[in-house]
């Protein structure tokens, strides 16, 4: 039998997509999500994994900015890609070095626009309400070292109408990224493992 690629999920909250993302590889003959990550130990993500049945490590800042327990767990699970699906905090160059252009990120919006430190959630949204913008959408990207600045994969666009809201928005890019997110972690890892 072939070995599965080990995917590791980081979340902070939620973790919609990170349930969203479990459904989809739940029996993929190739690629399988082993765990999840979580550095916020009152997250949604820790109750949806006991739910799934899947490990969660939640760690501190400590654990994760220096190499200890994360990266501890990252080998001994013998991960070889990580998913961040809204996972808030910068990932330390060691992690990046270690998985280079094998982690990936999801962010609520068309980047460039509306991404750096302190642009999440809810914030994207209230921007592009408030700046009336005619669209947004999805990035997916590489991660490196700087907030939302590794090198873009793919996008999707939707349509703001003038009657759309901050969370009508925010209702339509989750269903955006429910629809995308797992096809496209599935053709990266396709591509890079060659599977
Ligand atoms: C998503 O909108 C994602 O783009 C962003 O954080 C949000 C996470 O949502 N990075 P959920 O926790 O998956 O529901």
């Amino acid at each position: 039998m072939i070995e599965k690629i080990r995917v590791a999920i980081f979340a902070s909250g939620s973790g919609s997509n990170a349930e969203n993302l479990v459904q989809y590889f739940n029996q993929h003959q190739k690629i399988e999500i082993v765990s999840f990550y979580c550095n916020n130990p009152s997250a949604a993500v820790i109750e949806r994994a006991k739910k799934l049945n899947l490990p969660c490590l939640i760690f501190s800042k400590a654990d994760f900015t220096t190499k200890g327990t994360v990266l501890l767990k990252l080998e001994e699970e013998k991960i070889d890609f990580i998913v961040l699906a809204g996972f808030l905090w910068l990932v330390p160059t060691y992690l990046v070095a270690k998985f280079p252009q094998k982690i990936v990120n999801i962010h609520p919006a068309l980047l460039p626009k509306y991404g750096g430190k302190g642009m999440y959630g809810h914030k994207v949204h209230q921007a592009v309400a408030f700046n009336k913008d005619l669209e947004t959408g999805i990035s997916v990207h590489y991660v490196n070292e700087l907030y939302d600045e590794g090198d873009i994969i793919f996008q999707a666009k939707i349509k703001v109408e003038t009657t759309d809201t901050e969370n009508s928005i925010a209702q339509k890019v989750h269903k955006l990224e429910y629809e995308h997110y797992p096809a496209v972690v599935e053709q990266i890892i396709s591509k890079y493992f060659n599977v």
